[in-house]
């Protein structure tokens, strides 16, 4: 990921610049957000939503979608603070430290996560409120929208929901629908946000959001293999319950051919969001 490490600077600034300053109320849940946000995510999405963006835009500077793609991280952030709840997958651990409410209280979690979740409207409308092209602001707008639908109880919200009522009943296909819900949903935000924030056309984001469906399925299918050890232990539903794991490894073969058909179909350069894509879909290796 070295190789990232200018983007992974740009965002982390971006998100900075949105903490300002707190009166004594504020501090405990704003410590307890902040905590979460820099314990080590890799910045996946917002990085996809990055190389997306200068692709389709054939420019390096990618100011312009900043806002959006960090949008996408503090969801995903208030997502797995409440993920590892005890009312939810009850974690302990994530990323190697403790969970957000082993540190701080449920109670203070819970808001955190709400905190963010917040935080990541307000940072895309006092975006957008700076806007005087009216295209612009409809673009900003439709990004807007794709990213909180994607959020919401039919993509995100609705995977999670699956997780935590589909147990015996649960079997192969109702498992990838899931992951194209809980996992790819964010994925998807990133990069088809991405894309209409560069003008893609309805077309191109049909192939953006079938690309980003395929990277987000494969994603959540090596984190099964490397966290197979640990999800047998909790008895989680993962798809290691329905297939090997030669036969998971060919599904996920066939999902970075596909990824790489629909980018290959957009006439845009789009060799190193290809390259990022390649390296989450087989993280394992
Ligand atoms: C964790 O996502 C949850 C999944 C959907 C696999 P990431 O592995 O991308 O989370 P970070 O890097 O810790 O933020
Ligand atoms: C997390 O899924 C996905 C979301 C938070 C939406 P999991 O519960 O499978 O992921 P980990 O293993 O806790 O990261
Ligand atoms: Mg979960
Ligand atoms: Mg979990």
């Amino acid at each position: 990921m070295d190789k990232y490490s200018e983007l992974i600077e740009s965002i982390d600034n971006y998100i900075y610049k949105n903490f300002t300053a707190v009166d004594e109320y504020q501090k405990k849940v704003y410590e307890s957000m902040t905590y979460s946000l820099f314990s080590g995510g890799k910045r996946v999405r917002p990085i996809l939503g990055i190389l997306t963006y200068k692709a389709l835009s054939g420019s390096d500077d990618y100011e312009e979608i900043l806002p959006f793609a960090v949008a996408v991280e503090l969801i995903h952030t208030y997502s797995l603070i409440h993920d590892d709840l005890p009312a939810m997958d009850d974690d302990d651990i994530r990323r190697g430290k403790p969970t957000n409410h082993r540190v701080y209280s449920e109670a203070i979690a819970i808001l955190a996560g709400d905190g963010l979740l917040n935080m990541s409207a307000e940072v895309l409308s006092k975006e957008i409120e700076t806007y005087d092209d009216l295209a612009k602001v409809k673009k900003a707008i439709k990004a807007m929208k794709y990213i909180f639908t994607a959020s919401g109880v039919h993509d995100l919200i609705g995977g999670q929901v699956i997780d935590i009522e589909y147990n015996d009943d649960m079997n192969y296909d109702i498992c990838e629908i899931m992951y194209k819900l809980k996992t790819a949903a964010l994925i998807r935000a990133s990069v088809v946000s991405a894309g209409i924030i560069a003008g893609a056309s309805e077309e191109e984001i049909a192939s953006l959001e079938e690309f980003a469906n395929c990277v987000g399925i494969a994603y959540q299918i090596e984190d099964d293999i490397l966290d197979e050890e640990l999800d047998q232990k909790k008895e989680k539903n993962t798809m290691l319950k329905f297939k090997t794991k030669e036969e998971l490894l060919s599904r996920i073969e066939d999902l970075t051919i596909r990824a790489n058909n629909e980018l290959d179909s957009l006439e845009y350069d789009t060799t190193e969001l290809k390259e990022f894509a390649e390296l989450l879909m087989n993280r394992g290796k």
